[in-house]
């Protein structure tokens, strides 16, 4: 969300100290999540307090403890004003998603994509979305289309309990399963074959490009994510192309679509591809 934070405390720090201060921050459903600069740790106390006083929806402020980490892509977080609680209902397309964003990965950020997915899906189609986390993919795809069937397939235990409660909250959706453990082992056992495979997992998700093809049906869409620089789109794509080659099925078509920005020219890009 981006929001003007220096007019909250333009009275509250000085001049070098609103220099440091980040433009804007997220907000998963009644909670902030900031980034505070070093510099800026003394006042970190004033800073989620002037978020509270000024928006009348926040209820926790948060700040970023550290980095992005681990298999589960999970981040520690401070309460720094407000009610000391971690646990939020956010809202995205029609779907209610509960989520503790220090215990799973959860991006806002990424609500765009998800719905763009969501509308590429067509009546009937049977979706499987590896690395669903706490499920946002397959429910905005369940309420934004007339799919068949979606399955999930997650390994962090907590960010899959999250996804059944949100499933049990969400009561009209019916046509969502979701399944707790490594997709290497789960695929095989469910002995489906899908219309469209999602692959969320940016950074690793090419060691799993085997497992998706030997899943999807002959032409079947394949959404691949990868981070990747501007100069380097067509390496992630013949990256795709090669697995292809490997187990005898051709790609196509491949177009890449900027989901995200991640750092100086270097996008989260999603490869829309059919493969036969
Ligand atoms: C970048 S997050 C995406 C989560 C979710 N799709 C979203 O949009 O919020 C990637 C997820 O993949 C999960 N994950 C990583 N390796 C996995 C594996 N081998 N099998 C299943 N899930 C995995 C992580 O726990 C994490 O929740």
């Amino acid at each position: 969300m981006s929001v003007n934070l220096k007019k909250y405390l333009h009275n509250l720090l000085s001049q070098e100290e609103l220099g440091l201060l980040v433009r804007s921050y997220d907000v998963i459903g009644d909670i902030a999540v900031i980034i505070i600069p070093p510099e800026l740790e003394s006042k970190e106390n004033v800073i989620g307090q002037a978020i509270l006083d000024n928006t009348k929806n926040i209820k926790v402020v948060a700040k970023r403890d550290g980095i992005y980490g681990g298999e589960f892509r999970t981040i520690p977080l401070k309460v720094i004003a407000g009610e000391n609680r971690k646990d939020t209902e956010h809202k995205e397309y029609s779907v209610q998603l509960l989520v503790n964003p220090e215990e799973v990965y959860f991006s806002v950020r990424s609500g765009t994509e998800r719905k763009r997915i969501a509308s590429l899906v067509e009546p009937g189609e049977v979706v499987l979305v590896m690395f669903s986390g706490i499920g946002p993919y397959p429910l905005v795809i369940s309420k934004n289309s007339q799919a068949k069937a979606i399955v999930g397939v997650e390994k962090n235990p907590i960010a899959h309990s999250y996804a059944l409660k949100s499933l049990a909250r969400n009561k009209r959706i019916k046509n969502v399963r979701f399944y707790n453990g490594d997709v290497e082992a789960i695929l095989p056992a469910l002995n489906r074959l899908f219309d469209r495979v999602v692959m969320p997992l940016p950074k690793g998700g090419e060691l799993f490009l085997p497992k998706a093809l030997q899943v999807l049906k002959p032409h079947g869409m394949l959404h691949y994510y990868e981070m990747q620089n501007e100069e380097c789109f067509d390496d992630s794509i013949a990256k795709v192309a090669a697995v292809c080659r490997q187990q005898s099925r051709d790609l196509i078509s491949a177009e890449v679509v900027k989901a995200g920005h991640c750092a100086p020219r270097t996008y989260r890009i999603c490869i829309d591809c059919v493969i036969i």
